[in-house]
């Protein structure tokens, strides 16, 4: 459903922020058990783990539950 709200908001051109709670495992972003893809660029984007030598992914693994639970829809990678 949020990736409706998203492509929605995209279509509407109106920037929309998404709130991913779920049930976390940890819940202090030491498992990676809630990763969602992320645009490398975004303000949120985790420094660890860093980008391995050669590594051309245009996107890193955010924490749910460390960088979020909110984040902007148009820098989510889904
Ligand atoms: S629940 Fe463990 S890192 Fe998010």
């Amino acid at each position: 459903m949020l990736r409706a709200v998203a492509k929605v908001a995209h279509e509407a051109g109106i920037r929309a922020q998404l709130s991913l709670e779920e049930t976390f495992a940890c819940g202090v972003g030491a498992c990676w058990g809630c990763v969602v893809p992320l645009a490398r660029e975004s303000a949120q984007a985790p420094y660890f783990p860093p980008a391995a030598p050669g590594e051309t992914r245009d996107y890193v693994q955010a924490r749910i539950c460390k960088e979020g639970p909110v984040f902007w829809a148009h820098e989510l990678r889904w």
